[in-house]
């Protein structure tokens, strides 16, 4: 499978975002995620994306990750054509699963998360994108 783009948990996405311009990274699109409590910007470079995601609050999946670890790596993202079908093989395999069902995430894709106790300690994420 792909990778789609990689995670980074900030707590300050527009000096974030300022930095990966730097690199070559412009921005793409950049949403609230209600749901997840989070803002979230998708920078992209060529085939490369990078998702900045800055909490909404500290009672949320990244503020909770924030307060925890600190900034830096927060998941990686891999392209499925079916997400449903591979978080079930996946669960047949063993996987133990963040999300039972996929559901919309960034751009209206749907997503699901797969625990990091299964990849040895990275949060994956399968999105259901063209690429
Ligand atoms: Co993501």
């Amino acid at each position: 499978m792909k990778l789609h783009h990689v995670g980074i948990a900030t707590d300050d996405l527009n000096a974030a975002r300022q930095r990966y311009r730097l690199l070559g990274y412009r921005l793409e699109a950049e949403e609230v995620l209600p749901s997840q409590g989070v803002r979230a910007a998708m920078l992209v470079s060529g085939d490369d994306r990078l998702e900045l995601l800055e909490p909404t609050g500290p009672e949320t999946p990244v503020g909770r990750f924030l307060a925890k670890r600190g900034p830096g790596l927060h998941h990686l993202a891999f392209l499925s054509s079916n997400v449903a079908a591979d978080l079930e093989r996946l669960a047949n395999e063993g996987a133990r699963l963040v999300d039972e069902q996929p559901r919309p995430g960034f751009g209206g894709h749907l997503v699901a998360f797969v625990h990091p106790s299964w990849s040895g300690g990275v949060l994956v994420e399968l999105v259901e994108a063209e690429r």
